[in-house]
This record gives C-alpha cells, sequence and structure tokens, in this order.
C-alpha cells in the first residue's frame, strides 16, 4: 500500500509522551506508534457502532430552565428501549445532576448523550460505555 508523508504539530508534553509511548512498547519510530494508535482507535470505533454496549450518561443541569426538563424528558422517551434507568439528585438550589442507565447500540448511545449534552442549561454532560460481552441483546 502507497505511504504518505504529513507533517504533524504536538504540544511538547504531547510529543514527549509519544516518546514515552514509543519507548515503553518498543517502537521503531515515532510513525509506528501512531500507525498503532491510529488503528487501534478506528477498531474500537467499529466495534462500538455495531455491538450492544451498556453504560452511563451523566448530567449536570441548570436546575431553573423550565423548558430544559421537558424537553430532556422528550428525548428520553424517544430513546426509551435504550434507557434502563434515570437516576436524578437535586445537588443544590440551582443544580441538577442525573445519571442515565443505557444499554443498546453504541451508536444510539452516542445519538442520544450528544442530543442531551447540547442542550442549552447543561453544564456538563459524559456518556461512558463499556463493552460488556456477557450482555446478550
Ligand atoms: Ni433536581
Amino acid at each position: 500500500m502507497a505511504v504518505s508523508r504529513f507533517g504533524v504539530s504536538l504540544e511538547t508534553d504531547l510529543l514527549e509522551a509519544l516518546d514515552k509511548y514509543v519507548r515503553e512498547n518498543n517502537f521503531p519510530n515515532r510513525s509506528q506508534a501512531i500507525r498503532q494508535l491510529i488503528e487501534r482507535n478506528l477498531i474500537e470505533k467499529k466495534w462500538q457502532c455495531n455491538h450492544i454496549v451498556a453504560g452511563a450518561v451523566t448530567l449536570v443541569y441548570d436546575h431553573h430552565k423550565r423548558e430544559l426538563g421537558c424537553r430532556m424528558m422528550e428525548i428520553q422517551h424517544d430513546y426509551y428501549k435504550e434507557i434502563l434507568a434515570v437516576q436524578h439528585f437535586h445537588l443544590s438550589s440551582d443544580t441538577c445532576l442525573e445519571i442515565i442507565a443505557v444499554k443498546g447500540q453504541a451508536h444510539r448511545l452516542t445519538e442520544l448523550a450528544d442530543k442531551l449534552i447540547t442542550l442549552k442549561g447543561v453544564w456538563h454532560g459524559k456518556l461512558v460505555m463499556s463493552r460488556s460481552d456477557d450482555i446478550i441483546d
């Protein structure tokens, strides 16, 4: 296969981390290490899309944004097949924490999380997914 060359700009600390990675894994050079990192990432994406995974969406949001609660509920109803349970904590008079346990195709879970996390009034949001071989759909 033809090989193309390209330049990469990295911050000093990232470059140091890369060189450490090269040494620790006995790569002959940086190119080999970067190639392996990219391939690994692509493989991970592939299985994520095609496999059933389990995980959680964590959201921290503004309690006073009234329409936010309604919008969140609507989105969650669109994904009722993926949502296992929702736990809501009132963190303070202003702040809510919601943890949504999910299971389903990784691309559906990513879609759901993206819709929730990008809502106005959501301060922080994160989706964590785990492949679990004992999960039978
Ligand atoms: Ni609350």
